[in-house]
């Protein structure tokens, strides 16, 4: 799609227009954008040589004058004493495709405004500024050019959201605590968030959602936010081992600091802030990325019937594996995950990967064999490398182990991070350990170093106890999927186990982010000593409602034999998409999604509730007009309840078409998932 560009150079205003006026109760506004539907207004100001931004949306303010700017190590800090020098705004208006995802085009429309700030004494050092304002959210991200050839040495990011936000509901989980992402999310009037992680995510009582999150996390630390007062929220870098938080060689830009802002949750979700915000595609042509299902030696391991250490219960044996992939390749699943293949998990592996060989098969498995058995059934082995937070270790083996996933047709990895947060281990070669955290910036650029080296040798990965995803699927469609919240393995053995609302609070926080690879279906419903909280129905639901290019098919091969009319919508759904909407939705109650396959002309349907019960009447206006589907219903039945009636379920059929309006009732707990499939 060409692309329009209009440029319009402003002569910056006059120096003089930025003395104290006699009553400085509003800072001066230096420079203003509005976003291409004029919805929502950034200003900046200048109060006495400081910058603030601040935003409005319709005419009513959203942020209030917010802080911008930097502490430094050996230097002044980056706050006081600016003036505007120059100032620039441009139009973009264009549409880009993804290789696979939520959507395969997607509009980039926005105003960027730059603003270059320079201080008027001293330094005399210059920031520059950069807004893009979109109609549903705002990013910007400071730029520091080159002004001298030492090391830009970060102690502290000033940036604040000053959200005018008065009797807002929050939906958060704590940043800095030791269990990374993997906090359920506390539901909290606005005045009772502490430290969190984004996206963190705000209803306002105006009905207005808005969501606080980053984008292109790239060389830099992860930003939490504290909240300092009131409603007003402060960047807090994620620490690194020496003490500052941020060391960079200038010219460098941070990660984009960015707002979601929407009528409705649904439009919350919808938004593609982010990844428009990101760089486009930097590996060219990647389509050797096929997304697919996959199965494997995992949740027998969480059930405790089998171990990842070696000896009689070992699960990654020849024989155990050859199972996996005969059930991959009679029911079409492209992926076996083996979990436990290598050397390294007899001892205490949590916390301490030092024993992890990951070119070494254990003794009674016989990986070349595998692959090959794999492969002559059409299916293909998927890479486990667990580092237990051992990082260094790992990353001195990186080449060789990808290099052997390479040889042998491994092109999906799955790599662990099991540490508590705070206690990646380092070893620069100089005897000591150093411990960083799992969003530091030392972390975020081994993230980036195993997914180009994973590129080089076409194999995509998905991290668990990752570090959280910014939309850097865009510039490396390698990066498919990831875990970074409560997945499917709190089920088996949570303390407390999932709720039934904390799948429906994903969607409108940690899945605002991008993939989760949560590792759904579980139809036998049970976990290790205790229930799932969840009907049958919702479990194949989730496969349409929690988004990832690579999707497990979670639970053993014998649980899937006992529900053969479930188990036939887990084989049948899809997981690459042409487009996707979210039908109905309200933070933390339920959600209701509709996405057409790629490439195809199905349409899936997928809807979860929390603990309550809810009838939704859902118009089929999605579906080509003038064409008869059978909708393929996966439903709760009428007695279903996730306490104590989860299993009762109902497949039925139906003919409808886009004029159609469906009654979807979903059971305390419950799920429904639908197949829409053209009639010939
Ligand atoms: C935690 C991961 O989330 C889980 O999927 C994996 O099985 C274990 N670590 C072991 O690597
Ligand atoms: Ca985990």
């Amino acid at each position: 799609m060409p692309m329009r560009r209009l440029c319009l150079l402003l002569l910056s205003l006059a120096a003089p227009l930025f003395s104290a006026p006699a009553i400085a109760a509003e800072p001066l506004v230096v420079a203003a954008v509005d976003s291409p539907g004029k919805v929502l207004r950034v200003e900046l100001s200048l109060d006495e040589g400081r910058i603030a931004w601040r935003a409005s949306r319709l005419g009513e303010p959203i942020v209030a004058p917010s802080r911008l700017g930097f502490l430094l190590r050996d230097a002044e800090k980056l706050e006081r004493n600016f003036v505007l020098v120059e100032q620039h705004t441009s139009a973009r208006d264009e549409t880009w495709q993804q290789p696979w995802g939520e959507n395969r085009l997607v509009r980039d429309h926005h105003v960027e405004l730059r603003a270059r700030f320079a201080e008027s004494m001293r330094a005399k050092r210059t920031l520059d500024l950069v807004f893009r304002v979109f109609d549903d959210g705002i990013g910007f991200r400071y730029e520091f050019p080159q002004e001298s050839a030492t090391d830009v040495v970060i102690d502290d990011e000033l940036t604040e959201f000053n959200l005018v936000a008065p009797a807002a509901t929050a939906w958060w989980i704590p940043a800095g605590e030791w269990n990374r992402y993997e906090y359920l999310y506390q539901r909290t009037p606005i005045e009772q968030v502490g430290q969190v992680h984004t996206p963190v995510t705000f209803r306002l009582a105006s009905g207005l959602h808005v969501a606080i999150h980053e984008a292109a996390l790239v060389d830099y630390a992860g930003m939490w936010l504290r909240r300092v007062e009131g409603t007003r929220f402060k960047a807090v870098l994620s620490p690194a081992s020496e003490g500052w938080k941020v060391r960079r060689r200038a010219p460098f830009t941070t990660p984009w600091r960015t707002l979601r802002v929407a009528d409705t949750a649904a439009a919350l979700y919808e938004s593609n802030l982010e990844l428009n915000l990101n760089a486009p595609n930097q590996l060219g042509d990647t389509s050797w990325f096929k997304p697919a299902k996959y199965v494997g030696v995992w949740w027998e391991l969480h059930l405790e019937n089998s171990t990842w250490a070696t000896g009689p219960k070992h699960g990654a044996t020849t024989a155990n594996t050859r199972r996996y992939i005969d059930f991959a390749a009679e029911n079409g699943f492209r992926g076996v995950l083996v979990e436990g293949w290598n050397r390294g998990w007899d001892g205490q592996w949590f916390g301490d990967g030092n024993d992890f060989d990951f070119t070494r098969a254990t003794d009674d498995f016989d990986l070349e064999g595998l692959a090959a058995y794999a492969k002559q059934r059409g299916v293909h082995l998927v890479g486990h490398h667990e580092t237990g937070g051992a990082v260094s270790h790992y990353e001195r083996q990186l080449g060789d182990a990808l290099d052997l996933y390479r040889r042998l047709g491994i092109d999906v990895l799955k790599s662990g991070y099991v540490a508590d947060a705070g206690q990646i281990e380092r070893n620069d070669g100089d005897g000591l350990v150093h411990r960083e955290w799992h969003d530091g910036q030392w972390m975020v650029r081994h993230h980036e170093r195993v997914v180009r080296e994973a590129a080089a040798r076409h194999i995509a990965v998905n991290p668990h106890e990752p570090v959280k995803d910014t939309g850097l699927r865009r510039t490396w469609p390698n990066w498919v999927s990831r875990e970074g919240a409560r997945g499917m393995e709190y089920a088996a053995w949570g303390n407390p186990p999932n709720p039934p609302e904390h799948e429906v609070n994903l969607v409108f926080t940690r899945m605002l982010a991008g993939p989760m690879d949560f590792t759904p279906g579980i139809l036998s419903l049970m976990g290790r000593k205790q229930p799932l909280k969840s009907t049958l129905a919702r479990q194949l639901a989730l496969y349409v409602v929690l988004y990832s290019p690579i999707q497990m098919v979670a639970d053993l091969p014998a649980n899937y034999a006992r529900q053969p009319e479930a188990f036939r919508f887990i084989r049948d759904v899809a997981v690459d998409w042409e487009t996707t909407r979210v039908l109905a939705g309200e933070v933390g109650d339920y959600v209701v999604f509709a996405r057409r396959e790629r490439g195809g002309d199905t349409w899936f349907l997928g809807g979860i509730t929390d603990e309550n019960g809810r009838v939704l009447d859902v118009p089929l206006a999605f579906l080509e007009p003038k064409r008869r589907y059978v909708a393929e219903i996966y439903r709760d039945g009428d007695d279903a309840h996730w306490r104590d009636n989860p299993f009762d379920f109902v497949r039925e059929t139906r003919e409808v078409g886009s004029a159609d309006t469906l009654r979807v009732r979903l059971a305390a707990g419950g799920g429904q998932a639908i197949r829409f499939v053209p009639k010939r």
